[in-house]
């Protein structure tokens, strides 16, 4: 199964991400004008060159008027997509395809969502009203607090010991975001604090969650061979890839919660494309969904960067800190930046642009090689997933 790929065959040449937080003083067309112009000096273009454009957000607007109105485009397509929280990765891979494709040479990936003022909150229940019974209306934390049990109970992991990994999770991505002037929340917390964090759902605090917020990021993308004539440090696009499940995980009684099948799917056909056979040893770092806590734990083992049923291990002797061997979250993470569903695919992307450019300052990875971003979107058994290979 899986895409033939475009590797090395798409670059991106610039990038611009806003702050993330609470912008109540900004709409969603300055955040995109904001994002937008950022991303056309970073690639020294002006509007008029970019010749299409993939907008992605799940509720702060429909169609491509969205961005087309802020942005004064002038009469060019403008695609907008949505795939639930995997929104802005699919806004990139539009993007990609359709400049490998040779329709266009210049594109750009655009994602914004508004969250605070639309009274999102993850205490909201998401499912509406039950069906047949067979569809359960959980919150978001609700659903995501169900891995942490069924991870402790399969692999003998004892739920203090569960609770101080989860923890560490948590601590590893607020120290990293306390280093990033672009995070929503840029202090770092005690283990303490989030171990003593008011309960959300199940064992999950508040500080397992991500927050809300607000924000937008862009890319523009060229062919490779046309990477060199925007910037002297190009990244390029080394493998793709995007899987929707067959919604099954809920109904089924095989399903147990300690992986998200439609992970392994789409990290199978990226590193297929990228030509990557261990993933533990060549992603030098890589920005993943970290929308609960035990979603990165689970994460780990799905895109294989920890043997199964080893990422709680691999997690307490620090080999996804900042400084360890395989840096998960460099930029803080979603538990730092918060969610803005369309936005934050492209938010991991600019992180791996400043890292693999030597551009991520007091957050810089020694010498990365590959990074990776993924993004998912429904819930465990529910679930789309997306998963991005980069490099230089
Ligand atoms: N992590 C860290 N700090 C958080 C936080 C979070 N997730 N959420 C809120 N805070 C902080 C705020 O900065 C604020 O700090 P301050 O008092 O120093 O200013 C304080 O906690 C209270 O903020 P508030 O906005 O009132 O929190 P809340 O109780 O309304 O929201 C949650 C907390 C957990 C309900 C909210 O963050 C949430 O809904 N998260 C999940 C989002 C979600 O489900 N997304 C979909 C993912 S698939």
């Amino acid at each position: 199964m899986g895409s033939k790929g475009i590797c090395d065959r798409v670059a991106i040449v610039g990038m611009g991400c806003t702050k993330f937080g609470e912008h109540w003083g900004k709409s969603v067309s300055d955040l995109l004008v904001d994002a937008a112009h950022d991303a056309y000096h970073s690639a020294g273009v002006e509007a008029e060159q970019i010749d299409a454009y993939w907008l992605g957000t799940l509720s702060s607007g429909v169609s491509g008027l969205t961005a087309a109105e802020p942005l004064k485009i002038q009469y060019k397509p403008v695609t907008h997509v949505e795939n639930m929280c995997a929104t802005g990765s699919e806004a990139i891979r539009n993007a990609a395809y359709a400049v490998a494709s040779g329709a266009y040479d210049v594109a750009m990936a655009i994602g914004v969502e508004k969250l605070k003022d639309s009274g999102f909150s993850g205490l909201v229940g998401s499912g509406g009203v039950a069906s047949d019974g067979t569809e359960a209306g959980m919150t978001a934390p609700a659903n995501f607090s169900l891995l942490a049990p069924a991870y402790a109970e399969k692999y003998g992991v004892d739920m203090e010991t569960l609770r101080d990994v989860l923890s560490r999770i948590a601590y590893k991505n607020h120290y990293n975001g306390a280093r990033n002037e672009k995070a929503q929340f840029q202090r770092e917390v005690s283990m303490e604090k989030i171990n003593a964090s008011p309960k959300v759902a199940g064992m999950l605090g508040i500080m397992d969650c991500s927050g809300v917020s607000d924000g937008a990021a862009a890319a523009v993308l060229v062919r490779a061979e046309d990477a060199h004539k925007y910037t002297d440090n190009p990244i390029f696009i080394k493998g793709l890839s995007f899987v929707a499940g067959p919604a099954e995980g809920t109904k089924r009684q095989e399903y147990d919660f300690t992986t998200f099948p439609e992970v392994v799917a789409s990290a199978h056909d990226a590193y297929a494309q990228a030509g990557i056979k261990d993933a533990r040893e060549e992603i030098s770092m890589a920005e993943v969904h970290d929308c609960f806590t035990p979603t990165e734990l689970v994460l780990m083992e799905d895109l294989g960067f920890s043997e199964r049923g080893q990422a709680w291990k691999d997690t307490v002797d620090g080999r996804f800190d900042l400084k360890g061997e395989q840096p998960i979250n460099p930029d803080g993470g979603l538990k730092s930046f918060g969610h803005p569903i369309g936005a934050s695919g492209l938010r991991m992307m600019y992180e791996m642009w400043l890292q693999l450019r030597g551009e991520a300052g007091e957050r810089q990875i020694e010498n990365p090689k590959l990074g990776l971003t993924h993004n998912l979107g429904g819930q465990p058994g529910r679930c789309v997933s997306f998963v991005s290979v980069v490099g230089r």
